[in-house]
């Protein structure tokens, strides 16, 4: 139960999310089955470390920025998940509502239990979007979220083929009575095959969808400099928290990479295995414009509804002030490249 006297990182919120989730949930929420991405994730981050300042009049703290062109007040914009209504029954209502009261964005799932006209009504957001085989579906979502009021669209471009139906997802999802093992085998076959979205497909895209496009799951220089050649809006670097490719190394590391062959035009994002204020201020040093959370979210809202979530959401702006304030930024645009640099080998975690 949260108290008002309950400190509340996200280790509190994943320890209370574990104490409420049945267990199928929480093996399908932390999906830590393979692990090596996962891991790589937060091991990339943990290699950053702040580079403190003194000297500095730190005592007005801005945590606000742009992305798009939108004012948010938190560079932390939480990232599209399926199936939340597991964690709560509130599920992506309690997102957006702790969202709007954070003053940033939620991103509702393509595969989410609640609809855009649902979300709109309650704070803005972003639309995601999944490849299907047929475009007319994917079509009207478009249109369906942009008369609800979504502001972008952000597109899930890094599944060729569909790993994540792994034993340990697809053994939580029977449990949870999401399906049976015959109802779920077309959509296994489906989403197992490969898909045929390419580049020169984006123009489609474009043609039917006027909002600013977010590509997510971008993972390397050279996937980034096309993105940003056809005029992609944002590119949201990702391994999907690992779900995806197990192979793959942390998104820390892809940021970097990344962050070297594109223009100033398009933006950057970055989520997996966002966990402090501090990783956040990591993220916007090696270039983001924001970071993004999955798991975060999720154990914020099964540990206390939108409440629950609304408290993560504070945790990372207080933890990302005071590492603002130890490093002398005053603002986000004040952290950059040099606000942090790698351990040395003696000085890992
Ligand atoms: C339960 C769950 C379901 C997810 N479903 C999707 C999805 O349907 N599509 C997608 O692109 N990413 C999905 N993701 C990945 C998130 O969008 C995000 O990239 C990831 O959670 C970020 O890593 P983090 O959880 O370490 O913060 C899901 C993540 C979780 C935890």
């Amino acid at each position: 139960m949260i108290t008002d006297t309950t400190t509340f990182d996200v280790t509190t919120a994943r320890r209370l999310a574990e104490q409420r989730m049945p267990a199928a949930v929480t093996a399908f929420v932390n999906c830590e089955g393979t692990g090596g991405a996962l891991q790589a994730n937060l091991d990339a981050w943990a290699d950053l470390a702040v580079r403190p300042r003194v000297f500095v009049d730190v005592s007005e703290s801005d945590t606000s920025t742009t992305v798009l062109g939108q004012r948010i007040e938190l560079p932390v914009i939480v990232s599209p998940f399926a199936l939340a209504t597991y964690c709560d029954p509130d599920a992506e209502l309690g997102v957006a509502a702790a969202a709007a009261r954070a003053g940033t964005r939620m991103t509702l799932s393509m595969g989410g239990t609640m609809s855009p006209e649902e979300i709109g009504g309650v704070g803005p957001f972003w639309l995601h979007l999944e490849e299907l085989g047929d475009r007319a579906p994917m079509t009207d979502y478009i249109q369906r979220g942009i008369a609800a009021g979504a502001s972008a669209i952000c597109f899930t471009v890094s599944r060729p083929i569909q790993p994540l139906w792994s034993s340990v997802m697809l053994d939580a999802l029977f449990d949870l009575g999401f399906a049976t093992r015959d109802e779920l085998a077309p959509e296994v076959a489906r989403a197992s095959s490969r898909r045929t979205f390419t580049w020169d497909d984006l123009d489609w895209l474009r043609d039917v969808c006027p909002l600013p496009l977010v590509l997510k799951g971008v993972q390397t220089a050279e996937d980034a400099r096309l993105a940003s050649e056809r005029g992609v809006d944002a590119i949201l670097v990702s391994n999907h928290g690992g779900f995806m490719c197990d192979e793959t190394i942390g998104t820390a590391a892809m940021l970097e990479e990344i962050a070297g062959s594109v223009d100033g035009r398009t933006e950057l994002l970055v989520d997996g295995g966002i966990r402090t204020g501090a990783d956040v201020f990591r993220a916007l040093a090696l270039g983001a414009r924001a970071a993004m959370i999955g798991r975060p979210a999720l154990w914020g809202i099964a540990a206390g509804g939108a409440d629950g979530c609304a408290r993560v959401l504070e945790a990372f702006r207080d933890e990302l002030a005071v590492t603002m304030a130890m490093a002398g930024a005053r603002r986000v645009d004040e952290i950059g490249p040099t606000s942090v640099q790698h351990r040395g080998p003696a000085d890992r975690r």
